[in-house]
């Protein structure tokens, strides 16, 4: 039954184009799923040369016939939520009740939460995590308090959301004004106003989530779970403190989901031929030069979500190995590769050495980043343009040893290559995915 779902997820810092996946193999599926993160997420799509640049809607939404969830394990913005949808619908994009639902379980990120991220990283000065500030954090941190959390269901039931608005901007004032010397009013009544209507315009789409997609999976029909972020940013399996605050990778699909782990079906782990990262934090392979220009320029590394130039470096097997044993990955999609055209070589880390081994041992891969000396190997590059290849024998034989080259590092078969944002852009490798992507 559960052989036929698939979970789409980032193998590193997030980025590396799973919206572009998640839209291929959408077409196949019932159901596309996000189950963690929330609008922090920056999943482009790209349609006939048109660029769809989503946040919190899920990527099968071009697709008619995709029923698209946004689950619990979410944190949700109904602020961008519904900007996104208006813009989807100026733009002719068909959203109702049929093809977008809302877990009436996610947490909302309010306002304050916003406001707390803010406050929290001025405060850290240069030892800030470089959130997206959209307010994830505190709202994760609310939904781990309790007592301090805003669930999607109160929106719709004013009187309660009222006295619960009324009860945290209290205590949050309270703590802002002490930890963060803050003292402007934060207005309840305001927010209780806005958040009702939020409420009110979102009424038709919220719903139990979990139940719809456990009974999917009972009647076989195929779910999508589309992973937002990358595995490195995980809270409990990446580079902590420089993480998000959610479970990003596989393990986290099931609570974030609801549904059984058993509905997890195929990994299939998305990876950048290279390796960008947003926000502060270890990044082994990071080329402060001009490689990291050269590949921040080809591959416009540049935020979908806060336009901040993206950090840049080579591709790091250590990481991705990590990562893809760590969610159990079946296969993988290799996205950007023609971003490598017309570099002279082009280096893979393969392993992590330390000055002092005995002072790591206990530490897992991206706990021991920040002492890490890589090991580099050095791999021929090509010059030909590759973005209108469409099959993996017309690649430069360069560029194919490459592909093969991380998939022997990585012990995964690759199914997809991506060369480029267009839909069509792909090249399928091995047998992989095509009972998937048509
Ligand atoms: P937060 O999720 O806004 O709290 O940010 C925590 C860290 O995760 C920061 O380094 C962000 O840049 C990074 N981050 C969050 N979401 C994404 C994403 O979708 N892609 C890449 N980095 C992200």
């Amino acid at each position: 039954m559960s052989a036929q779902n698939i979970t789409v997820i980032g193998l590193q810092w997030g980025d590396e184009g799973k919206g572009k996946i998640v839209d291929l193999l959408a077409r196949n599926c019932r159901y596309v799923v996000r189950y963690c993160g929330g609008a922090n997420a920056g999943h482009t799509v790209t349609v006939a040369g048109e660029r769809y640049p989503l946040h919190l809607i899920p990527s099968g939404i071009l697709h008619k016939g995709v029923h698209n969830i946004v689950a619990n394990g979410v944190a949700f913005d109904p602020v961008i939520a519904l900007k996104e949808i208006d813009t989807l619908r100026e733009r002719g994009v068909t959203i109702n009740a049929e093809n977008l639902s809302i877990s009436s379980s996610a947490n909302v990120v309010m306002p304050y939460h916003k406001l707390a991220d803010r406050l929290s990283e001025q405060s850290l000065g240069s030892g800030k995590i470089g959130t997206t500030a959209l307010g994830i954090g505190p709202c994760y941190s609310d939904k781990a308090v309790r007592t301090l959390a805003i669930r999607v269901a109160d929106l719709l039931a004013p009187e309660t959301l009222k006295e619960k608005i009324a009860r945290i901007v209290e205590i949050k004032s309270k703590i802002f004004k002490s930890v963060f010397g803050y003292d402007e009013p934060i207005d309840a009544e305001g927010i209780w106003w806005e958040y009702c209507d939020y409420g009110k315009r979102l009424s038709e789409m919220i719903t139990d989530t979990g139940a719809i997609l456990r009974s999917a999976w009972q009647k076989g029909e195929r779910i999508c779970f589309e992973g937002g972020q990358g595995s490195m940013l995980d809270i409990d399996h990446g580079t902590f403190p420089y993480v998000t605050s959610s479970s990003v990778t596989a393990c986290g699909v099931p609570a974030g989901a609801g549904v059984p782990p058993k509905a997890v079906g195929r990994v299939i782990g998305v990876i950048k031929a290279y390796t960008s990262r947003v926000g502060a934090g270890p990044f082994p392979t990071e080329q402060d030069n001009q490689i990291g220009q050269y590949l921040r320029e080809h591959g416009k590394e540049y935020g979908t979500t806060t336009g901040r130039p993206r950090r840049c470096g080579w591709f790091d097997a250590v990481a991705v190995k990590y990562a893809a044993d760590l969610s159990c990955v079946d296969e993988l999609a290799l996205t950007l590769l023609d971003v490598l055209g017309g570099l002279e070589t082009i280096k893979i880390c393969t392993e992590y050495r330390f000055d002092d081994d005995k002072a790591v041992q206990h530490l897992s891969i991206p706990m021991r980043m920040p002492s890490a000396k890589c090991v580099y190997e050095e791999l021929p590059g090509w010059d030909e343009r590759i973005e209108d290849v469409r099959s993996f024998s017309d690649l430069p034989a360069n560029a194919r040893a490459y592909v093969q080259r991380i998939e022997e590092l990585i012990g995964k078969p690759v199914g997809l290559i991506s060369i480029g944002p267009q839909r069509e852009q792909v090249i399928k490798h091995n047998t992989g995915l095509d009972d998937i992507v048509v």
